[in-house]
């Protein structure tokens, strides 16, 4: 059997969970979008479900997979339906739904419906992807009141540059948030990842009854360039990892794998791994990108191919044919990786595919 895999560790999801949950003092929405950002999100659902208040993805086939296998919690539509029809399983389904458009408003004034929605109303408040402008915000939200259909409204808005640690423009998010909202609503949402972990000082005074999205900070990567002091206790849920399948003694000069990107520049000992762009690894990582053989701290080389990569093993004599290799994990962490291949682990979490899961509790 190929020895790429993939294990995921989902006590450290829990402790990550509960790191989230002390950091906002409140009640949280586990991310599990994007099949919770490649680690399984029926797995994690399930591991979470004692404890998380409720789970949000993007869509409502992510969704029913979580209802079907028995996922009872509150489910958050991050993107809300994507056409009327939704309405009616998202009722019958008991889940919660973003509205973030004119449309999607109008939808569910023209729609009868059974039972009532808890509708989480988007506000724009300087992404500038989806949710109502400021001025419109409170027509939007009277609008939905009196249509009947709605039990319950959460404000919601989304941070565009919380990752970055000094930047103003997360102030003046809130700022406008508050305006926006002022005297509207008991239920809000805006906290992410990089906004819970790094500005604890915007949050001090409470703001009403706030719901939390933490998402990749339960996967245990931070969400930020530099150190940060409490992403340093998060845990690393995923560990790719794989085996040295080969193994080339290469004379000074000569170069490894496609177009040569790596020419030896001493006597190089290479070792082969099964691990390829195809299973997620990123084809752009440089040489020199981080990894672990047998724990100890190594290198890549040569350009990554689809099944397979190489790694320099010249100042690791006691490795060879068999070697275990960390690809990211508790030794080597996916934000190096992802920096080093200029991507962010979301991304790295993300594309994790053809090697086999296992989740561990
Ligand atoms: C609306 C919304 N809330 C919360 C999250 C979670 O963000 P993060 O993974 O940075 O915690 C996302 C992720 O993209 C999102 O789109």
């Amino acid at each position: 059997m190929r020895p790429a895999r993939a294990l995921i560790d989902l006590a450290a999801l829990r402790h990550n969970y509960r790191l989230a949950c002390g950091l906002g003092g409140t009640r949280a929405l586990a991310v599990v979008k994007a099949d919770a950002y490649g680690h399984g999100a029926v797995h994690c659902a399930r591991a979470l479900e004692a404890e998380a208040e409720g789970f949000a993805v993007a869509c409502i086939e992510e969704a029913l997979e979580l209802r079907e296998a028995g996922i009872a919690a509150p489910i958050l539509l991050l993107e809300g339906f994507f056409e009327t029809a939704e309405l009616e399983p998202i009722q019958r389904h008991d889940l919660w739904c973003v509205v973030h458009s004119p449309w999607q408003l109008e939808a569910i004034e023209r729609t009868a419906l059974t039972y009532p929605l808890t509708c989480w109303l988007k506000l724009d408040s300087g992404m500038h992807r989806v949710g109502f402008a400021p001025a419109d915000y409170r027509a939007a939200h009277a609008r939905l009141m009196a249509s009947g259909k709605v039990a319950r409204i959460v404000a919601m808005s989304h941070f565009a540059r919380a990752d970055e640690l000094d930047c103003p423009r997360v102030a003046e998010q809130l700022a406008q948030f508050e305006t926006a909202t002022a005297g509207l609503v008991t239920e809000f949402s805006l906290r992410n990842s990089p906004a819970l972990l790094g500005w604890p000082q915007l949050f001090r005074h409470g703001h009403g009854s706030e719901w939390l999205r933490p998402g990749i900070m339960l996967y245990g990567a931070t969400p930020f360039e530099r150190y940060q002091e409490q992403a340093a206790q998060l845990r690393p849920v995923m560990t790719l990892e794989s085996r040295i399948i080969g193994v080339r003694e290469l004379p000074a000069g000569e170069p490894v794998g496609y177009g040569a990107r790596f020419v030896a520049s001493r006597p190089t000992r290479v070792g082969v791994v099964a691990m390829g762009y195809a299973d997620g690894y990123p084809r752009h990582a440089p040489n020199g990108t981080p990894v672990a053989v047998d724990g100890r701290p190594a290198q890549l080389i040569g350009r990554v191919s689809m099944d397979m990569l190489t790694v320099d093993l010249t100042d690791l004599p006691q490795a060879g044919l068999g070697s275990r290799v960390e690809l990211w994990g508790a030794q080597v962490p996916a934000s190096e990786v992802a920096a080093a291949a200029g991507t962010i682990a979301y991304q790295l979490f993300c594309n994790v595919r053809r090697v086999a899961r296992f989740w561990l509790d």
